[in-house]
């Protein structure tokens, strides 16, 4: 990340899970602030937008991520979990549309992203609801553990975290210190994250993509710099504390989300997979 400058692949994600709303039925993540978070510019661009089977593959990501980690928040709040971390928040809106009075929201991310989307949010008439705290930490130079406690998460009660979009734009330091304090936290707790794939364990279609994603990325000042092989993540994963995983990709996620739809979309590259793991 550039230091001082917003993310621009938070608006670029956010857009993806906008176009979901108005272009696919039945809707997989139903987010009905995707549109106004997005500013009225972009919104009026994405409703004159047809979109392609790349586009519409990338998509379908961005909006089984958000499902499926927010299947995995409702199953930690019947836990008992009463925090919950959106890690890189970007412009997830899960705050907005929070449902349980209960649940303490925290928004963690780079303070130049978070001072942008408070501007964004007050121009779009999205006042944040007293639910929601925002903690701004980068995770290459500063710890989770200060930003939280410093918004007053409490390290003696379970939370769940959600990761999404950014693991692989982070140094491998950066992502084991974060999955190390999340892993000292009590029982109960838990994360989802997706994660690149190691461009060696990729299909030559899935290679060619991966580079053109990573030229797009890195022309917007965020180079993808962390990938990982299935196995190594897992190991990684328990050593820092985790018991029970959960590791998805395309098929899986195809079956549990997309499948029978007469609309046709779904998942078509391994690029990206998904993380679920309990302590
Ligand atoms: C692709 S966006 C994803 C945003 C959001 N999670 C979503 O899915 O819409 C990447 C996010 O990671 C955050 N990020 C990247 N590097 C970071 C760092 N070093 N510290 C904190 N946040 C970072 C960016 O500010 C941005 O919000």
């Amino acid at each position: 990340m550039n230091e001082g400058r917003p993310s621009r692949t938070a608006q670029r994600v956010a857009v993806r899970r906008a176009a979901h709303q108005l272009l696919d039925r039945p809707l997989v993540f139903e987010d009905p602030f995707a549109m106004t978070i997005i500013g009225p510019d972009a919104a009026a661009a994405t409703a004159a937008k047809a979109e392609g089977r790349v586009s519409s593959s990338f998509r379908a990501f961005m909006a089984v991520r958000s499902r499926y980690s927010e299947d995995e928040l409702a199953a930690a709040v019947a836990r008992g979990v009463r925090q919950y971390v959106v890690l890189g928040a970007g412009l997830d809106t899960f705050a907005w549309r929070n449902r349980h009075p209960d649940l303490k929201v925290f928004e963690v991310d780079f303070p130049a992203t978070q001072h942008w989307k408070k501007q964004r949010l007050a121009n779009v008439g999205m006042e944040p609801p007293a639910s929601l705290t925002f903690a701004p930490v980068d995770f290459e130079s500063q710890t989770l553990a200060d930003g939280l406690s410093a918004a007053g998460f409490q390290t003696d009660q379970p939370a769940y975290f959600s990761w999404l979009g950014v693991t692989m734009y982070l140094t491998r330091e950066a992502f084991e210190s974060t999955v190390a304090f999340i892993g000292a936290l009590p029982r109960g707790s838990g994360v989802t994250f997706d994660y690149a794939v190691e461009r060696s364990e990729l299909g030559f279609f899935e290679k060619l993509a991966l580079d053109h994603l990573a030229k797009k990325v890195a022309g917007m000042g965020e180079p993808l710099q962390l990938f990982f092989r299935r196995p190594e993540l897992a190991a990684t994963m328990r050593r820092l504390g985790f018991a029970e995983l959960e590791d998805v990709g395309r098929d899986e996620l195809n079956a549990r989300y997309l499948g029978r739809r007469a609309d046709g979309l779904t998942l078509r590259g391994g690029i990206g997979r998904l993380m679920r793991a309990r302590l």
